[in-house]
């Protein structure tokens, strides 16, 4: 995951800001955001200590506080968490069966007079086309779009990065993540007013690094610079691991075809970083079977779901639970993610499709 070479940088980066006493929001901590917002073509990259930081800034910076928050219920626990600790309540909708992204009509039929912002994920890495819609449809409720873009990390739409299609977007850098910095997150944005705000909040609230002023209710949500210099070394390997894992998804494109399986289709102008690859099982096929079959008689682990059960469905979001969300329910339990990795070898990969095509002949009729 880490070269030689990737490792040794790492090593003197940290000697150098143990040698300094530079240990937090420091230079490399700058380097890392400045060197993200270029690649992300966005004028501000915020560096914080997670996704989930990333998240409740930018919901605390838009001010959802008593109010509500529309999000698919095909998501992270986090993305619904953020709201409720930003003082918000989240709202879940429905997600499309092609994207498994926040569908524009389960979108409209979920806004109304109280709702404060709309949180939209780009699963899997794939930018969804109906953002524009989705766009659109928060543009004529005057309703700001944030976008967790947890997973999307180099993946456009058009040309356009994630971050470009909402106020705001909160990258992940947990380890399972395209390009990791450990534990970390970013925010991406154009707006100015939002990126100071996000400066603020990381570091309690203060007005400054160095003064003691709090203006706002922050968190101890910096980034060290050990995380940062990890995460400015891993975002310049992102090209090299977006073209390897293009590589592999077209394999297992060309392979699925013949199998009784719906692979969530990348459209043409989209780059895809594939963070994960997606496809749908017939109905009726028991995923836990089929991957325990795997495992046990292939040694072929499928990589974790995006995801296994809606937000509704969870227990702890039961209170916000206003009733069934069909397709969230149907795609959650019926969708598995073929293992990618940014190392991977094509035999790796043709191992899998052997593997999944067996299990398949004996389960599907
Ligand atoms: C969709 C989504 N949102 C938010 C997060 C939270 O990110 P983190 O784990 O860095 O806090 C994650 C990931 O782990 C995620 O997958």
């Amino acid at each position: 995951m880490f070269s030689v070479e990737d490792r040794e940088e790492i090593a003197a980066t940290i000697q150098q800001s143990l040698t300094t006493g530079a240990l937090t929001l420091g230079p490399a901590t700058k380097r890392f955001e400045d060197a993200y917002a270029a690649r992300h073509q966005a004028p501000h990259a915020i560096a914080v200590a997670s996704g989930t930081a990333a998240l409740e800034i930018i919901l605390r910076a838009v001010g959802v506080e008593g109010r509500e928050v529309v999000v698919p219920a095909n998501t992270f626990f986090a993305t619904a968490a953020a709201v409720l600790h930003a003082g918000g309540r989240p709202v879940f909708a429905d997600v499309d069966e092609h994207t498994m992204a926040l569908s524009p009509e389960s979108l409209r039929a979920a806004l109304t007079k109280d709702t404060a912002a709309v949180v939209h994920v780009h699963i899997g890495g794939l930018i969804a086309s109906s953002i524009v819609e989705i766009a659109a449809i928060c543009a004529d409720a005057g309703v700001p779009l944030i976008e967790d873009a947890a997973h999307a990390h180099g993946s456009t739409l058009d040309g356009r990065y994630a971050g470009s299609f909402g106020v705001a977007a909160a990258f992940s850098f947990y380890p399972t993540k395209v390009i990791t910095s450990g534990e970390g997150g970013m925010i991406v944005t154009a707006d100015d007013r939002i990126a100071e705000e996000a400066r603020i909040y990381r570091d309690q609230g203060k007005a400054g690094f160095l003064g003691n002023v709090h203006v706002r209710e922050g968190y101890a949500w910096r980034m060290s610079e050990v995380h940062a210099a990890i995460g400015e070394v891993h975002l310049r390997r992102l090209d090299e691991f977006l073209a390897h894992r293009a590589r592999i998804a077209d394999r297992y494109d060309a392979a699925l075809r013949s199998l009784p399986v719906t692979v969530l289709p990348t459209p043409a102008n989209a780059v895809n970083n594939f963070y994960k690859y997606i496809a749908l099982l017939p109905p009726g096929v028991d995923r836990a079977d089929l991957k325990k079959t795997l495992r046990e008689q292939h040694e072929i682990g499928l990589s974790g779901e995006v995801y296994e059960l809606p937000l509704h469905a969870q227990p702890v979001f039961e209170a916000y639970t206003r009733g069934p969300l069909p397709v969230s329910e149907d795609v959650c339990a019926r969708h598995i993610c073929l293992p990618l990795h940014s190392d991977m070898t094509d035999a790796e990969a043709d191992l899998v499709v052997d593997a999944l095509a067996a299990v398949l002949a004996d389960v599907v009729a």
